[in-house]
């Protein structure tokens, strides 16, 4: 039985990853794509998660547009950090897939109507989304069987602020209204949420990559250096590689500029490791709310260990996990995926 999935993206670099990983893993059926306005506006989303199915190939999965701005407060994009159109230096062509004649939100609650009980819902980007299918339909957190967010930071600084994380921080409000309605999930459908606190002990480098071209059976393999200079593109044999190394090595510069390494934090394909198999994580329960009032914090979120405000737990933060076996998931399954999708024999010299 493979598992059906809703990915909510806001493809982003990172978010690409997360698509791959699903589009590569046997176990997983992606039941529907949101589109949400996060790194780059929903449209750029769109496009790039469609260019995304026909480089690898994909089969007619369904892509609908979200909402064009947060739920209270206008939208804040981050082409700094995802490059130009959300995927780094990678230049996708342009796909004719259509788009759904849904929205976002309307994905979200057709599919766990249809479905009630079996769908995981995967966030990588705000909640946008979520949320507004939540006002739709209240008993989302029963009908499906379980979310997985990337977002939050609890003992841990922020990405965006020195308390946010970005995903939050674009629509704090959509955070808060996800939060609180899952406050009635019973435990085992609470939301397994992995927040910067381990999503940032998942650093990808450059060594990675090589060892996706490897398995890919790729070639050149290619080892990208930070003296690499912006105009350089991968000349990879498969598409998906080289398309994933120019966009990656965008996220690496990025990283290096703010001192962090020639490394990038791969949030999201990590989220959409655990929702296929949560057993990557340890987990501890938490009642998690959003600040949304302060003048230093707003979008913070704040995590009660403790029971100290006397609500009972609405999620379950990511504690731990071991980057290592996440990335050897990563590597075999894209690399083994990239290399059917785009056998050797047929790849393009360059
Ligand atoms: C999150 O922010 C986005 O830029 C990434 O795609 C990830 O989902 C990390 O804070
Ligand atoms: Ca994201």
């Amino acid at each position: 039985m493979r598992q059906k999935i809703i990915a909510d993206v806001d493809t982003g670099i990172d978010d690409s990853l997360a698509l791959l990983y699903l589009l590569a893993s046997p176990d997983a059926e992606i039941a529907g794509i949101a589109a949400t306005a996060g790194n780059v506006p929903a449209a750029q989303v769109a496009a790039n998660n469609l260019a995304w199915l026909d480089v690898c190939r994909a089969p007619d999965i369904e892509v609908a547009l979200g909402a064009a701005e947060p739920i209270a407060i206008p939208l804040r994009t981050t082409e700094d950090t995802h490059g130009p159109h959300g995927v780094g230096y990678a230049e996708l062509p342009r796909s004719v897939r259509r788009l759904s004649r849904r929205t976002a939100a309307h994905l979200w609650v057709d599919l766990a109507r249809a479905h009630p009980g079996e769908i995981v819902g995967l966030c990588t980007g705000p909640l946008t989304n979520l949320a507004l299918a939540l006002r739709i339909e209240p008993e989302l957190p029963v009908l499906l069987h379980r979310l997985v967010i990337m977002g939050g930071a609890f003992n841990h600084p922020g990405n965006t602020t020195p308390t946010t994380e970005w995903n939050v921080h674009v629509d704090p409000e959509a955070a808060k209204e996800v939060f609180d309605a899952f406050a009635a999930a019973p435990p085992q459908r609470r939301p397994i949420v992995c927040a910067l606190d381990v999503t940032e002990t998942i650093e990808m480098r450059a060594e990675h990559l090589v060892r996706l071209a490897t398995r890919a059976n790729s070639y050149p393999v290619e080892l990208v250096t930070e003296t690499d200079p912006p105009e350089a593109r991968s000349a990879a044999s498969n598409p998906i590689v080289r398309y994933v190394t120019d966009a990656v090595r965008f996220y690496f510069d990025f990283h290096r500029s703010y001192g962090q390494g020639y490394l990038a934090h791969m949030h999201d394909p990590f989220a959409a490791a655990v929702a296929l198999d949560p057993t990557l994580a340890r987990t501890r329960a938490a009642t998690v709310d959003v600040e949304l009032a302060g003048t230093l914090t707003r979008a913070t979120t704040v995590a009660d260990w403790a029971g100290m405000w006397g609500r009972e737990p609405n999620a379950d933060i990511v504690i731990g996990t071991d980057p290592d076996v996440f990335f050897d998931r990563l590597i075999s399954r894209v690399g083994d995926f990239a290399r059917t999708v785009h056998p050797p024999a047929a790849q393009k010299l360059r």
